[in-house]
C-alpha cells in the first residue's frame, strides 16, 4: 500500500517543486503530489514521501529528481492550439517576415516555443509557414529561413518530441487532414512527421527560471499553458525576460484561456479578430 502525504511531506515537496521548475502547489492542490508522485514511491521501493524526498535532495540520483519534475508538470498540447496564433500568422506577421526577408532586413526570423511539450507546438509552426509558403506559390523564400527553436524543462518530452513520431490518439487531436496527409506518413498506429519539418525545429532543455541571454533575440515567442501554473512573481520575472529577448516589433503568445495583467509593463496587449497577441514596447 503507498503511504499517504503528510503536511510535512506536502511543504517539503511544495517548496522543492517551486525551487526547481517555478510550479507553484497550493494546499487545496496537495493531492496532485500525492497522486503524481505515489508510483515514483512505489518504484523507488523507499518507506515513505520524505524518504523520496531527502533521496532527491542528497543530488546524487539526478534521475529520480528528474521523474519528480516529470511527474508534477502538465504536458498537455495538441496540434494547432488556439486560433491566434494562427490567424495572426497569416493575416499579419508572415506576410510581414517574407516582406522583411526579401528587402533585407531580417537575414532569419527567429521563433520561440518556451514550453514546447512533446513538439506540436513548434511542429504547427513549422507546418503552418511551410504550408503558407507552398500555398502562396512563394519559391524566393524558404522555411529554413525561420529558425524554430523549441524547449521544455523535461527530457522526457523533448525525447518523445525530437523523435517526431506520434500514436493515432495525438495525431488526431488539432491537426487537419491537409496536414496529415502533407507532412506525416504511418507505419500501422506510428505517424512519422516528415523530415523537413522535423529539421526546421531545434529542440533544447531549458528551464525558464534561467536567464535568457544566451538564446539571442527572438521575432515570436510562445509562451503558453506554462505561465498559468507559476506563482505571481515569478509570472512577472518569465514575462519580463520575454520582453526582454524579443526583437523591437516582436510578439508573444500566452494561451487563449490564461489572463495576466501583469503584462502592461512590457507589452501592448492587440486585438486581433477575436484573439489577442503582445506586442513589446519599446
Ligand atoms: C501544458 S504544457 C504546454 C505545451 C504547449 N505550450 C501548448 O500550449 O500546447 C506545459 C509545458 O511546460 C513545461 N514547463 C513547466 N515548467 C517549466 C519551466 N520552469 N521551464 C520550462 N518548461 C516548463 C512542462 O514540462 C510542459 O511540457
Amino acid at each position: 500500500m503507498v503511504p499517504s502525504l503528510s503536511s510535512k511531506e506536502f511543504y517539503l515537496f511544495q517548496k522543492y517543486i517551486e525551487e526547481q521548475c517555478g510550479i507553484c502547489i497550493g494546499q487545496d492542490k496537495a493531492y496532485l503530489i500525492e497522486s503524481r508522485l505515489s508510483k515514483l514511491l512505489v518504484d523507488s521501493g523507499l518507506p515513505s514521501f520524505e524518504a523520496l524526498y531527502q533521496k532527491i535532495r542528497t543530488g546524487r540520483d539526478k534521475s529520480i529528481a528528474e521523474k519528480v519534475v516529470d511527474a508534477i508538470t502538465t504536458n498537455e498540447t495538441l496540434w494547432f492550439r488556439d486560433k491566434i496564433p494562427w490567424q495572426t500568422m497569416e493575416d499579419l506577421f508572415l506576410p510581414k517576415y517574407i516582406k522583411d526577408l526579401r528587402e533585407g532586413k531580417k537575414s532569419e526570423i527567429k521563433i520561440w516555443s518556451a514550453a514546447c511539450s512533446t513538439g506540436q507546438e513548434p511542429y504547427s509552426t513549422a507546418m503552418f509557414i511551410d504550408h503558407y509558403l507552398q500555398s502562396n506559390n512563394i519559391k524566393d523564400i524558404r522555411l529554413s529561413q525561420f529558425k524554430i527553436l523549441a524547449t521544455d524543462i523535461s527530457s522526457t518530452v523533448l525525447e518523445v518530441a525530437k523523435m517526431g513520431k506520434y500514436d493515432s490518439i495525438s495525431i488526431m487531436r488539432g491537426l487537419h487532414e491537409t496536414y496529415k496527409t502533407d507532412y506525416f506518413k504511418n507505419e500501422g498506429r506510428v505517424w512519422h512527421l516528415s523530415e523537413n519539418i522535423k529539421a526546421a525545429v531545434q529542440f533544447k532543455q531549458f528551464n525558464l527560471q534561467s536567464s535568457f541571454l544566451f538564446l539571442g533575440k527572438f521575432d515570436m515567442i510562445f509562451c503558453r499553458y506554462v505561465m498559468i501554473y507559476f506563482s505571481d512573481i515569478f509570472k512577472k520575472e518569465v514575462l519580463s525576460k520575454i520582453a526582454s529577448a524579443l526583437n523591437p516589433g516582436g510578439v508573444m503568445f500566452i494561451g487563449s484561456s490564461e489572463l495576466f495583467n501583469d503584462y502592461k509593463e512590457n507589452f501592448h496587449m492587440k486585438q486581433h479578430k477575436t484573439g489577442v497577441y503582445y506586442e513589446v514596447k519599446g
